[in-house]
């Protein structure tokens, strides 16, 4: 078992890409200078795109810029990009690009709609400590390694650890529950412990090169997205700031997972509500920014006999429902009530 395993574990050569052409950046549009740049970012516009879609009114008025050198601006945007239709069949041909890494649990599969997280998505676990959002990653940065017949994407995973919760023994334990060489598996994991949150978005450009260099990256696990932060942007008056930077955080992870059709999870911790009344109190920390960001976003929490349930709370296409697992030693469970 252990021998057949080895063999069918990721075969991860590097692979140099070829798509080494740039992309065209805001500083490139003509007219468009640094202070301009920093405008645009300060509204939460990082992209050509994020600017073609904009009418000039609606620039003049979120960055400060006149409305004629809005709408120039805009066109600009537009030009240098490719504002095209696809038809429905390129647009579904692209789609069968999606690759999928089992969670390891059939229950938690086919919550996410049978095959486990995707890539080209952002899926997120929000839920209280102890929850099960970080046994899952783990899960998972094992799973990607995977070949695509056994639930993988036959690649690596990337580990940023916002709170030094990282643990090589308990990937060792899920290793050798699937079967896997332990240190085959931990080869393949790229662990970075992140320490502020600009450290954290700095080490998405270093994962960005990794990629260049031919690193076959399938899974970036951001554990937590938030905590940094909700730590570091306390006081009421920052609270724009926070969102922005997390918007625009959230934005650079997306459009990572989409380029190099890898997928991105992250987890999240949750908040009392005190507005709500009835149910279960908490939400998720960073509200609407994350919510819209996220692809598919699953809540977990303890349930009964020691299981976890997890439910879907957002998801483009799969319905909101509820699931039970259990995290064992040697990973994780179905858990059937
Ligand atoms: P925070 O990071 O604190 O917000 O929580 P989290 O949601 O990331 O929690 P995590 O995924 O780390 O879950 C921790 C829980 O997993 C523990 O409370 C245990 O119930 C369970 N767990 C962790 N390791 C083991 C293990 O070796 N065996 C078993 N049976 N359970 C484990
Ligand atoms: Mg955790």
């Amino acid at each position: 078992m252990v021998e057949e395993e080895e063999e069918s574990l990721a075969k991860v050569k590097k692979t140099t890409k070829k798509s080494d052409e740039k992309e065209s950046q805001l500083i490139d549009i003509p007219g468009v200078g640094p202070g301009a740049v920093a405008k645009l970012e300060a509204a939460g516009i990082y992209d050509l795109m994020g600017l073609a879609v904009l009418t000039p009114s609606n620039l003049a008025e979120t960055t400060g810029m006149s409305e004629a050198v809005s709408r120039k601006a805009i066109q600009a945007a537009r030009k240098m990009m490719d504002l095209g239709f696809r038809d429905g069949l390129q647009h579904e041909e692209q789609r069968k690009e999606v690759d999928y890494i089992t969670t390891g649990c059939k229950n938690l599969d086919n919550l996410l709609g049978g095959k486990g997280i995707q890539t080209k998505a952002i899926t997120e676990a929000f839920g209280a400590f102890g929850s099960g959002k970080t046994q899952l990653a783990l899960s998972l940065a094992i799973n990607v390694q995977l070949p695509k017949e056994k639930g993988g994407a036959n690649g690596k995973a990337v580990y940023i650890d916002t709170e030094g919760t990282f643990r090589p023994e308990r990937i060792r334990q899920f290793a050798e529950g699937i079967g896997a060489n332990p240190e085959k598996v931990l080869k393949n994991i790229l662990v970075a412990r992140a320490f502020n949150s600009d450290h954290q978005m700095l080490l998405l450009e270093k994962v960005s090169s990794m990629i260049k260099d031919g690193e076959p990256i399938k899974l970036l696990i951001i554990d937590s997205l938030t905590a940094h932060f909700r730590a570091e942007f306390t006081g009421r008056g920052q609270l724009a700031d926070r969102q922005q930077r997390l918007n625009r955080y959230l934005h650079d992870l997306m459009k990572i997972a989409e380029q190099n059709n890898l997928a991105v999870y992250v987890t999240n911790q949750v908040m009392s509500d005190p507005a709500q009344l009835f149910g279960d109190p908490t939400k998720a920390i960073g509200g609407n920014i994350v919510g819209h960001a996220c692809t598919y976003r699953i809540y977990l929490r303890r349930g009964k006999k020691d299981s976890r349930i997890a439910k879907m709370i957002d998801s483009p296409d799969l319905p909101d429902d509820a699931t039970a697992f259990m995290i064992e030693k040697d990973g994780l469970k179905d858990f059937d009530v």
